[in-house]
């Protein structure tokens, strides 16, 4: 089967880059791209966006709802990346609304999960997770997960495949339906064989996707 990609280009790319994408890929089903909110075009690949306000309208300047999302046809958004818990103080709760508000406009949110370097270091990782898992998935089912260990993210440091699968086939064990992605320095040297893993349905693609000859390859392995 073949597996997701999703490349979420940050703060990063321009028109340039989107024109780039535009060329290399048309009417892929296994691709999402997550450009910056001002580079969402409609161009026959799969969009998402990287945020989404938590409430359905009202005066809160600067922001943009899932309606509107779904509006000019989006299907996914990630929610609670690391960097919006770590730089825009989003809470498990916060996470948990702007994924319902995904669902209630029929959008997927992609939930973002990982742990520190700490947890990781002091064998808490599954602990962290399970906590992140009961605290900010909604009670419908129809989400995503991307797991992205906070000290894999463009750090070129990633789990050994053994620890990514252990993590997958836990998160599997949980949620037998659910797509599971990989993120944290995903690049055309290790796609590959993270897409062996079984339980992993795809990755979550942020440093690499802002070149379009590794989102190529790292795509082509899929
Ligand atoms: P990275 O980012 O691929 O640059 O490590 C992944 C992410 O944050 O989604």
């Amino acid at each position: 089967m073949k597996k997701w990609v999703v490349a979420n280009w940050k703060m990063n790319g321009s028109q340039d880059l989107l024109n780039a994408y535009k060329n290399a890929f048309s009417n892929l089903d296994n691709l999402i791209v997550c450009p910056p909110f001002v580079y969402i075009d409609k161009f026959g690949i799969n969009l998402g966006a990287q945020n989404v306000h938590h409430l359905p309208n009202g005066a809160y300047t600067g922001e943009i709802s899932a309606q509107m999302l779904a509006d000019v046809g989006i299907n996914y958004c990630l929610v609670g990346h690391s960097e919006r818990r770590q730089f825009f103080n989003e809470s498990d709760d916060l996470v948990k609304a702007k994924a319902v508000q995904c669902q209630e406009s029929g959008i997927t949110p992609i939930i973002c999960i990982g742990e520190s370097l700490s947890d990781y270091l002091n064998g808490q990782t599954s602990q962290v997770l399970s906590q992140q898992l009961n605290n900010c998935f909604p009670s419908s089912l129809k989400f995503w997960i991307a797991y992205e260990p906070l000290w894999a993210i463009g750090t070129g440091k990633t789990p050994t495949m053994s620890e990514i699968a252990a993590v997958h086939d836990m998160l599997r064990s949980h949620l037998p339906n659910v797509v599971l992605l990989y993120g944290g320095s995903v690049s055309s040297a290790n796609a590959a064989e993270i897409f062996t893993i079984s339980n992993v349905n795809g990755v979550l693609v942020g440093g690499a996707s802002l070149d379009i000859e590794t989102i190529t390859k790292i795509y082509d392995f899929a």
